[in-house]
């Protein structure tokens, strides 16, 4: 698949004021963990809508809500039962109105999350489904197959689920349905008429309330040839992902996008989307482009070290990607599904290996059980805010998680009995899951759930997150707090012009770049000050920058 000349000429000729999205900076809200409004230990929508003043303080153009949908929350809220409504722990559909209103007349934008690949067992569908039986319309919108073996006792096929275990499970009636993810997420069939239509319902009834766009959850993964005879697990792991893998990045995904983008256009503005697409590189702009969901994430800098040559080969290579696919590109170092950046960089690198990837190397961390005694917090978050201010800097779409402008490390001891992810529970904890990154906020240094809510905060707040309270924070010039509020605004001069120039430095380990304002961003990853030639200095990640950049920091200079 490639794009067309057409494509491409729309995209950079179609607009004379570029789309808001382009170089937005959006805040992901897990909102269970982000505020809770009525004491149940579980954050909520009117939460959200009580934290407008700060959200429109710290400078971001939109919010990007994790899924509030109903759900048993097997995966967080992954698992949805409904796609046209707010769980009732999180409120109701006019405390979501509420929630746009007082988010749009703070000129906030509101993104929500779309998760089309599964739905959870408890949704309506998947329960006629099992009532119906086999053969019936109601199997035909999920994946289900008859077993192996002599009375169909083993699986279709020996698949493994992307949490751990396998990907196939038993119903009552001897069927078997196939789930990418936990068993409560059976796979829908995106071959199925009415699975189609439903969705591009649930795209209109969020754009008729208001919502600006929306985040497709592993966008990569609806469609799948499931011709018998299935493949083994291991003919699967031999297939290249070149749009035809039965099961990954299929080309024939994108004639469901190209629909859905019909429905988009029909908006003034037109609604946006953002892929979730973990793919090759080079496949990334099959989502990004105009005619499909006009976004991707990329997250190859949530998956670097803190080094600058990765750093420059993840920009350059990422700009390149985004002009080829008429979208610009986006830039993401920390989310709910990975380790947060401060302890990422707080690690000393694993034996063996370079890289301090946030998979394997917070994971081996937190399996380990998290020891302080591996954690350089101080340096960790000293890298970190230098990363966010590189990053802040870059042309393209900035996409924040919530807790990073505080510069929250990652809660490693969570006793067992209080982890919520599947992952922990399907590998037996030898992964220890993602709820480190998911413990709700602390607002204030003191108080009932550090100012999240009642006591009880649905997953533990550690002692130490105190001092990383918002409260502790606010008008402390030298806090990573007032150090994002300072960069979001100031961010809105730098971003003209989608571009930026590498100037060289002599310093492996110094990457300087302009934008077409004239404005200079400049990261020392070293340890060595970096001298600075001329210009004002409008925001440093260190207290002590004056005409240099003091190791493993960033500056931002106004040239012009
Ligand atoms: C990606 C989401 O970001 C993650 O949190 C979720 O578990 C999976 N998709 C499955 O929906």
């Amino acid at each position: 698949m490639t794009l067309t000349a057409d494509a491409r000429t729309d995209a950079a000729h179609s607009t004379a004021v570029p789309p808001w999205w382009r170089q937005a900076a959006v805040y992901q809200i897990y909102p269970r963990s982000f505020a809770d409004s009525n004491g149940d230990g579980l954050g909520d929508i009117r939460g959200v809508t009580s934290r407008a003043d700060y959200l429109a303080e710290l400078g971001i153009d939109a919010v990007w809500l994790s899924p509030f949908y109903p759900s048993e929350l097997a995966d967080g809220g992954y698992d949805v039962a409904d796609y046209r409504d707010v769980d009732p722990r999180l409120g109701t559909l006019d405390d979501f109105d509420d929630m746009v209103a007082a988010l749009h007349a703070r000129g906030i934008r509101v993104v929500v999350d779309i998760v089309p690949n599964h739905t959870s067992d408890q949704h309506a569908w998947f329960q006629e489904a099992l009532a119906a039986g086999r053969g019936s319309a109601a199997r035909e919108r999920y994946i289900f197959r008859d077993g192996k073996g002599p009375d169909g006792a083993e699986p279709p096929a020996d698949w493994v689920s992307v949490f751990g275990g396998p990907a196939w499970e038993r119903v009552a009636d001897g069927q078997w349905y196939f789930h990418n993810f936990a068993t409560e997420q059976p796979d829908l069939n995106w071959d199925n008429p009415e699975v189609r239509a439903d969705f591009v319902r649930t795209l209109r009834f969020w754009s008729d309330r208001g919502v600006d766009g929306f985040r497709i959850d592993v966008a990569h993964m609806l469609t799948k040839d499931l011709a018998e005879p299935l493949p083994s697990r291991a003919e699967l792991d031999a297939l290249p992902f070149d749009g035809t893998h039965p099961l990954i990045d299929r080309d024939d995904v994108h004639e469901i996008y190209a629909e859905w983008r019909k429905v988009f256009n029909e908006y003034d503005p037109p609604r946006t989307a953002v892929a979730e697409a973990w793919v090759a590189p080079s496949r990334i702009p099959l989502y990004a482009r105009p005619e499909s969901l006009g976004q991707a994430f990329n997250f190859d800098l949530l998956q670097a070290d803190f080094d600058a040559a990765e750093f420059r080969r993840v920009v350059s290579d990422n700009l390149t990607l985004a002009e080829a696919s008429g979208s610009s590109s986006t830039w993401v170092l920390s989310n709910h599904d990975v380790v947060r950046h401060a302890t990422r960089y707080g690690l000393p690198p694993l034996p063996g290996e370079r890289g301090r990837d946030a998979e394997k190397h917070g994971s081996a961390w937190l399996r380990a059980g998290g020891p302080e005694s591996a954690l350089d917090r101080e340096g960790g978050l000293r890298r970190a805010r230098a990363a966010s201010a590189f990053l802040l800097g870059l042309p393209g779409s900035a996409y924040l998680y919530q807790g990073e402008e505080l510069g929250l490390h990652e809660v490693a001891d969570i006793p067992a009995g209080e982890r919520q992810d599947p992952t922990f529970f399907r590998t037996e904890g030898e992964e220890i899951g993602r709820d480190g990154c998911r413990v709700p906020l602390p607002w204030t240094a003191e108080g009932s759930s550090l100012g999240f809510g009642a006591d009880g905060a649905h997953l533990p707040q550690p002692a130490w997150f105190a001092q990383y309270a918002v409260d502790a924070q606010e008008d402390d010039a030298h806090s990573t707090l007032e150090l994002y509020r300072r960069a979001l605004k100031l961010r809105h001069e730098l971003q003209t012009e989608e571009k930026l120039e590498w100037i060289e430095t002599g310093r492996d380990d110094v990457l300087h770049f302009r934008r077409p304002n004239g404005w200079e961003v400049v990261t020392n990853f070293g340890v060595e000050p970096y001298a600075l030639g001329a210009g004002e200095i409008v925001l440093s990640t260190a207290e002590d920058a004056s005409g240099e950049v003091p190791g493993e920091a960033t500056v931002w200079v106004r040239t012009a």
